[in-house]
């Protein structure tokens, strides 16, 4: 992977990369190139177009990831750049199940992970200055949300047409999961519809509020933010402490399963980027209000992030989670700040860093450590939001 990339970015930043791990002191930006550095060198995978190591949705979160450093650190537009190229190209090849939502599915749609991997999937390849939405859906509505809002990220750094074009289109896809049968509203979890969760419904709200602030038919997306906020809020998902659970019973009501990191998180960002769009004098509180509640419950005495409900044993998919809640904290800090928030982006990624972190600079799942062997492309990702956020709120 290195010899590739030293193909493909000048040796001059790669030698800027490798002084960056000999620095001791290290400023927050290079903390975060030579974890960049990391990630690349052990993970990207030039084949797959994601990450080995972690799951079809952790690769979307990796990438948007990147796009938010690269928005904050020019030294890593050449590494971005080629990522975001690459894999438009090679990812749909490895989607579990791409166009399922074409298809009449009984069971319940599957999700991949590398040790189930269906490689026998006849893959489909995209191809440059080609828009197939299609080939990011798998039968899960979250998981095109988050190449959704993966590929706006991607476009908001290169203004690459392609990538916004795929977001339009996989939320397109999403709409499909419109009404569940609470409520005349809200998307569903999957293409089975049996299930109304949070994340989803979250996902929804942001893409489609991120959509609204970048395409020149606004009130479309303005309007569909508007009505899953509407159903969001009188959902019963946001419970008596102002956190929010998992998802809704078969009977609607609040399910009572765990609070998770990225349930506080992804309606933050919505929020923000809603309230640019068509701004209310009540999206920025009510925001403030969950990620208040959020803190409370979920950080240690030392202000460190945790999932409790998975910690240190937490799947392929708890792994990306708190990276997920602090990129949206930081995208509220920039409209709304908060001292609260700088002290949890502070010191989470100073804990990282200190008490997380092996000497390969691998970054694993507890934040307030120690490091758990073996690190994975997840939990560096996740963890490398919180490294990020720290470049810009202090
Ligand atoms: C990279 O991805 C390809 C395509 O999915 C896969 O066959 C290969 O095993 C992966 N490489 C590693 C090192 O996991
Ligand atoms: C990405 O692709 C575009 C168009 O195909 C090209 O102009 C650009 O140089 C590529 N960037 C990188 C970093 O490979
Ligand atoms: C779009 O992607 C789907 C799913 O991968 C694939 O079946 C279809 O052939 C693609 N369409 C085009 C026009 O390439
Ligand atoms: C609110 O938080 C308290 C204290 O952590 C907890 O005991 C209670 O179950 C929570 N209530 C809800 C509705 O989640
Ligand atoms: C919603 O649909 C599910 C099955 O699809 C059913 O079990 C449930 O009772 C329905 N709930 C309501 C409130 O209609
Ligand atoms: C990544 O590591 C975490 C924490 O050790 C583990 O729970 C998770 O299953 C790993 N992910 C994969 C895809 O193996």
């Amino acid at each position: 992977m290195l010899l590739h990339f030293l193909t493909t970015v000048s040796a001059s930043f790669f030698l800027l990369l490798v002084n960056n791990t000999q620095v001791s002191a290290q400023s927050a930006e290079s903390k975060a190139t030579t974890a960049l550095n990391t990630l690349q060198d052990a993970w990207y995978n030039e084949t797959s177009g994601i990450w080995d190591t972690c799951g079809w949705w952790n690769g979307a979160n990796c990438m948007t990831m990147l796009a938010d450093f690269a928005a904050i650190d020019k030294s890593a537009i050449p590494i971005v750049t080629h990522v975001f190229n690459n894999t438009y190209v090679v990812a749909p090849a490895v989607n579990p199940a791409p166009g399922i939502e074409k298809m009449n599915t009984n069971g319940e749609p599957h999700t991949s992970y590398p040790q189930t991997w269906p490689h026998h999937w006849p893959g489909y390849h995209g191809h440059p200055g080609q828009v197939n939405a299609s080939a990011w859906l798998d039968g899960y509505y979250d998981d095109g949300g988050w190449w959704a809002l993966a590929w706006i990220a991607a476009y908001d750094i290169t203004k690459n047409q392609d990538y916004l074009q795929t977001a339009i289109g996989i939320f397109e896809g999403m709409t499909a999961g419109w009404p569940t049968n609470c409520s005349n509203g809200g998307i569903w979890w999957s293409y089975k519809h049996d299930y109304a969760n949070a994340i989803a419904n979250e996902l929804f709200l942001s893409v489609a509020a991120h959509l609204a602030n970048r395409v020149p038919n606004k009130a479309y997306y303005v309007n569909w933010a508007q009505k899953e906020w509407k159903w969001f809020q009188a959902s019963g998902m946001i419970n008596a402490n102002n956190t929010v659970n998992d998802g809704l019973t078969l009977d609607c009501k609040n399910n009572g399963q765990t609070v998770w990191t990225y349930n506080q998180g992804v309606v933050l960002g919505g929020l923000v980027e809603l309230n640019k769009a068509a701004p209310d004098s009540s999206y920025l509180p009510a925001a403030a209000k969950i990620a208040a509640a959020a803190i409370s419950a979920l950080t240690d005495t030392n202000g460190v992030l945790h999932d409790y409900g998975c910690e240190p044993n937490c799947a392929p998919d708890g792994t990306q989670f708190k990276g997920i809640f602090v990129r949206n904290l930081q995208a509220l800090h920039i409209v709304a700040p908060q001292k609260a928030y700088v002290r949890v982006i502070q010191a989470s990624a100073n804990s990282i860093w200190r008490n997380d972190r092996d000497e390969g600079n691998m970054l694993s799942v507890d934040w307030a450590g120690p490091f758990l062997n073996p690190a994975n492309a997840s939990t560096h990702c996740s963890a490398m939001d919180a490294l990020v956020a720290a470049v810009v709120v202090h």
